[in-house]
């Protein structure tokens, strides 16, 4: 087949691959530059290189002070869609900078400036997006800690990226549950060794927060005063190589790894990837339906679209019960979608509700032309569904927060390649790809390996983890040298087509979230009763993958073991936050091991998820699978 044809796709590929700085440099000039890139590529700076390491520039400007100038202004920048709240409201490119130069000045009276770290513990709302944009106005590094995260998480983050200042809100809204957030930042800053100096706090009418005097303040009163005094903070030039944001992901400790995103490489990639990725045009109208706490809401919420003078949407919902399954086709017929970027989940949400797909119905999705998903692999009859009902290409793709963009994908503004069902398609111009067997040697197409992208990474990618250039290099680039390793395993077809079939670490993918299991053990083996256990991800309908932890107890626990089930399974939720789905918890009497004393997860994960599995040569004692097996039977998990 020739899956190529007719898609500039194949030409632009090799031209990066002939003159990957000649590539970058011109699609940095779609870039507003205080002073624009002379050197492209340093290999002798950073970990592995820097992207434009002499350019100054400021991301807050290309996303919205310069289409002001260019006659956006009055073009919607983002409209807020909020069925949760009943609310619905949009900021043109001119009102967005009034909120962002105000808040931005309001941020600099509390002395926050370039280089200060600024977390935001942020519902859905357009004011966690015009913080982000204060803070990359005045050069303060921003850090999203998603809302589902509880107290301790938190704090583990306030406490690595040490910042100046918290923005927060009263609470959050989860379709009809009002989630109390200030109680919840009120204990992490108690556990944090950090003490940011100021809370910001904005009271939402859902919910109002009771303020510590002195650290707290009230942003509404505030914003009020600024507006009052006509007070705004101009944009700041910064070094492209100067931290954009950290976002923090799972690593395979319960200790998250903070991703650095720099101003100037970010702005170069995510600018690209709109019109040759997702085939969009300024202008247009743009959804990613996730949330500003993961990196897909960094990029496709906050920055690409604003990047290009599109309009993007903040949607406080979810996918069903905010009112119903017919929501995602509601906002995109409303406001008129040209491409809504999903998880495959978000799909399968729908699929069960609605399965004939009735609530479509009366919807004019004229304007709809691509559905993208990504965060867990993609699952055929979800695509063929979504195709099948939506009528428009499905494309899946596949990125990381590490890299902030696509790393293999269906470029459709390059002209669409053939979808191949569990693929994520070919690698982006910047990503050269290996499949490397145990030893780092390539291996061929169609066998399984641990996929590894060539040094050096494209620009958007991270240069390091926040302050901790060791980490990163012991983490991503140590295991094979001259790569960083995805740590996702897979392998690559005769045409070229990347598909990603599972982690190579602990790392598990819940709704489309990432989570770490070997997080979750800490928390199990820190109860009293529990001995040892394993945590691993069994298969689920609908979030492709939940956790569920099997526990040893100690010797001479004499109480019900589902006592001490219930209590691990609130235990997560409290340390973790309700975000981990760890629902089920099982006592088992012993763990199935190597004879080296390795816990056999995998083996545990392929028996629950009821897939052919081999007796591993160097088991312990076979007998325990059967034990397993038994133990699973009955616990609502469909075995
Ligand atoms: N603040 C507080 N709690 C939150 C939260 C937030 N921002 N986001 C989620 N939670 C809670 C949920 O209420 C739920 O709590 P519960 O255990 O008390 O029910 C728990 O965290 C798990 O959330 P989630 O995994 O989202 O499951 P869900 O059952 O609420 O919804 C989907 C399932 C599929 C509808 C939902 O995951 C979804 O919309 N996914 C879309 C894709 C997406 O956002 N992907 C991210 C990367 S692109
Ligand atoms: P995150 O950093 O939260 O975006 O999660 C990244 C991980 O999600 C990847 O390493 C993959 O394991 C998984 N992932 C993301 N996109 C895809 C995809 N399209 N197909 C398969 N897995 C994916």
């Amino acid at each position: 087949m020739d899956s190529k044809a007719g898609s500039r796709y194949p030409e632009v590929y090799a031209g990066w691959k002939r003159d990957p700085e000649g590539f970058w440099a011109e699609a940095a000039k779609s870039i507003d530059w205080v002073e624009a890139p002379k050197k492209i590529f340093d290999k002798d700076a950073g970990v592995y290189g820097r992207w434009f390491p002499d350019a100054v520039c400021n991301t807050c400007y290309n996303a919205i002070d310069r289409h002001v100038k260019a006659g956006r202004g009055a073009q919607n920048a983002i409209i807020y869609d909020s069925p949760v709240t009943g609310t619905k409201r949009a900021f043109t490119y001119a009102e967005l900078q009034a909120e962002v130069t105000t808040l931005a000045a309001m941020l600099k009276d509390f002395g926050v400036g370039r280089g200060d770290r600024v977390i935001l513990y942020m519902p859905m709302v357009p004011e966690a997006l015009f913080a982000m944009y204060a803070c990359a106005r005045i050069g303060a590094i921003h850090s999203v800690v998603f809302g589902g995260f509880a107290a301790k998480e938190l704090a583990t983050r306030i406490d690595d990226a040490k910042p100046k200042m918290i923005l927060t809100a009263s609470c959050g809204i989860e379709v009809a549950r009002v989630i109390p957030y200030k109680p919840l930042l009120d204990e992490a800053i108690k556990l944090s060794t950090h003490k940011p100096q100021d809370v910001l706090l904005l009271q939402r009418p859902q919910l109002e927060a009771s303020m510590i005097t002195g650290r707290d303040h009230d942003w509404g009163a505030l914003l009020a005063a600024a507006r009052r005094d006509g007070k705004t903070a101009d944009c700041v030039p910064l070094l492209a190589t100067d931290p954009l944001y950290i976002l923090y992901t799972s690593g395979t400790t319960g200790i998250p790894k903070g991703v650095v995103r720099d101003n100037g490489g970010h702005m170069v990639a995510l600018h690209w990837s709109m019109k040759n990725i997702y085939g969009i045009e300024p202008g247009e109208v743009f959804w990613a339906a996730s949330d500003i706490g993961w990196v897909v809401g960094h990029s496709y919420i906050v920055y690409a679209p604003l990047f290009t003078g599109c309009t993007s949407i903040l949607y406080e919902g979810k996918p069903v019960g905010t009112p119903d399954a017919g929501a995602f086709w509601r906002v995109c017929a409303e406001h008129g979608v040209a491409a809504l970027f999903t998880a495959p989940t978000a799909f399968r949400a729908i699929k069960k509700e609605d399965p004939n797909a009735k609530m479509l119905a009366g919807h004019d999705l004229s304007k709809f032309r691509t559905l993208f998903l990504a965060g867990e692999r993609a699952d055929p009859d979800t695509i063929q569904w979504a195709e099948k009902i939506l009528k428009v290409p499905v494309i899946d793709h596949w990125w990381q927060t590490e890299t902030g963009w696509t790393i293999a994908g269906n470029p459709v503004g390059l002209g669409q390649m053939t979808v191949k069902y569990g693929s994520s398609s070919v690698p982006m111009p910047g990503y050269d790809i290996d499949i490397l067997d145990e030893n780092g040697k390539p291996v061929g197409p169609g066998k399984m390996g641990s996929i590894a992208v060539k040094l050096p990474l494209p620009p958007s990618c991270l240069p390091t983890l926040w302050q901790q250039d060791d980490r990163f290099h012991e983490s991503y680039l140590a295991e094979f040298p001259g790569y960083y390793k995805t740590a996702d395993a897979g392998f690559r077809d005769e045409d070229g087509y990347v598909f990603i079939m599972s982690r190579t670490d602990d790392i598990i993918n819940v709704a489309g979230h990432r989570l770490s299991t070997g997080g979750m053990e800490e928390i199990l083996s820190a109860h009293p009763d529990v001995a040892e256990c394993a945590v691993v991800g069994i298969k689920d309908e609908l979030k492709g993958e939940v956790p569920c932890g099997f526990i040893v107890l100690k010797t001479g626990v004499n109480r019900h073991p589902s006592e001490i089930e219930k209590e691990v399974v609130a235990l997560v939720r409290e340390k973790i936050g309700p975000v981990a789905a760890f629902k089920v918890a099982i006592t088992v009497s012993r763990l199935p091991k190597t004879r080296s004393g390795k816990i056999l997860r995998g083996t545990m994960k392929k028996i629950a998820d009821r897939d052919a599995w081999n007796m591993p040569a160097t088991i312990d004692d076979p007998a325990i699978l059967d034990e397993i097996a038994t133990a699973l039977r009955g616990r609502g998990l469909g075995i």
